[in-house]
This record gives C-alpha cells, structure tokens and sequence, in this order.
C-alpha cells in the first residue's frame, strides 16, 4: 500500500473550506431515500453524513487508513473502508458515485474513471468536484520555479498533481462510455486559516512531495522563498488565499 502522508486531525483542524465548499456539490448530487452511493475520497467523512442524512445508503472510501479511521469516529452508524480510486470494486452496483476534492490526486485519472463506471448501475451518475485546469496556478509556479532556482533540472516531475480541462475531463468520460451533462470550471479564491501561518501550512498539508528529499536547512528556505514570491499576490490583511479554480462533471453510465 502507498505510505499514507495524510494527517487527518491536521486535515480536520485547518482544511475545513474542503468540505464546507463540497456542501454545495451535495445540492447537484440530490440523494435521495434508498439510493445506494458511493462518497469516492471520503477524507473524515463529512459530506458522507450529510448524504447518509438523505437517507442513502452511503459507503465512504479512501485510500488513507487515518483518514478513514477519523471517519469512522465521525460516523459511526455509516460504513466506511480503505481502497484506492484506481482499484476499488463494489459487490452491487450503485445509483451514484460522488467525490469531492480528491480526483486531482489521482494518476492516471482514467483508471479511477474506469472504476466508477463498472460500479454504476446503467442510468447511475457520476458526481464530482476537484481542482481543474490552472487549479493554484501561482502557487505551483512558485514551488516550481523556487525549486529550479535551487538546482532541480525537472522540479515538473514532483508535481503530484492532475487538474484537466473541461474538455480533457469530459472526453475521458465519455471515452468510457459516460453521457456528460454537465461541465464546467471556475475560479474559487479560497481563504485559508490561520493568519499568517496559512500558506506554511497548506503547503505542509498538501504539498509536501514537492519537498520531499530536501534538507530541513533547505526545505524552509524553499518555504520562506515561496511565500515572499506568493505574498504580493495572495497575502492580504493578515490572511492567506490559495488559487483554487475547480472544475465540476455530472456524468451519467449510459
Ligand atoms: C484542491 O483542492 O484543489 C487542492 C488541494 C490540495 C492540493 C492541490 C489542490
């Protein structure tokens, strides 16, 4: 199993944009009574007890054992387990799959594609939101460029990130065969917690393959240098943002 870089409490205290933005995502999904779901990167479970409450038959996966063993805290009445996006299987298929802010993790994205089709149901939908094409943009243009100035001749091949086009995502869907109904990208400047320690921690919860290898000497000078680079465009009033762009798929098994 791939080593779980995930800290959940650290997730849970200072990423609560994740799941609060994800709620409007719900209203596109509409459980309903009796439908079989699946919650694909369930992360500590939030949104899958908001499904659960539609009175769904929820079941929420991810591929970090601490953030599935928070989850289980979080929710004990819902069923959740470790699998991964590229590989998970169901024993019934499933009215609906939806996942939120962890389909940009996933590479290459068409094998977790190919995972969500074999367990729909014909006529089941897929839901999803995650960081699409240009998706923080400057602050991976700082970690990139911070990090050739240091000497990596490639620092591109840490990136451990997939954000498509819209167009690049729904030809994939319906390369599988998916009818795509809805498509779309769009800007969300989000504001990240905790003042001026904001961006240190995003970077530290979310961006650590890039430095990872480095000396700690070396680590906080690439810090110290991104955050001068990011401070004139996403520091303001004592409050970091992050140049989320998201993009958001309806898609349906045909
Ligand atoms: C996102 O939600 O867009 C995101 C989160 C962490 C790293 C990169 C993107």
């Amino acid at each position: 199993m791939a080593q779980d870089f995930w800290n959940s409490a650290l997730y849970e205290g200072n990423h609560v944009f994740v799941w609060q933005y994800g709620e409007s995502l719900l209203e596109l999904l509409a459980p309903k009574a009796g439908e079989r779901i699946l919650d694909l990167g369930c992360g500590t479970g939030q949104l899958t007890g908001k499904i659960a409450e539609s009175g769904a038959f929820v079941h929420g996966i991810d591929s970090s054992l601490s953030m599935i063993s928070t989850a289980k805290v979080n929710c004990p009445h819902i069923n959740f387990s470790v699998a991964d996006a590229r590989s998970f299987q169901v024993e019934q298929p499933l009215d609906a799959v939806f996942s939120n802010a962890v389909l940009h993790w996933i590479k290459p994205p068409d094998a977790a594609i190919d995972c969500v089709e074999k367990a729909l149901r014909p006529g089941g939908r897929f839901v999803a939101e995650f960081g699409g094409k240009g998706n923080v943009g400057a602050i991976a243009g700082a970690l990139l460029s911070v990090l050739s100035e240091i000497g990596f001749s490639q620092p591109q091949s840490l990136n451990p990130w997939y954000f498509p086009s819209v167009g690049e995502y729904a030809g994939l869907l319906e390369n599988r065969g998916f009818e795509v109904v809805c498509a779309v990208l769009f800007d969300r400047p989000t504001l990240l917690a905790g003042g001026s320690a904001g961006m240190v921690n995003w970077i530290a919860m979310f961006a650590g393959e890039f430095l990872s290898g480095l000396s700690d000497e070396v680590r906080s000078h690439v810090i110290n240098a991104v955050e001068e680079r990011l401070r004139p465009t996403l520091y303001r009033d004592g409050s970091w943002s992050a140049d989320y762009r998201r993009i958001r798929v309806v898609a349906v098994k045909q």
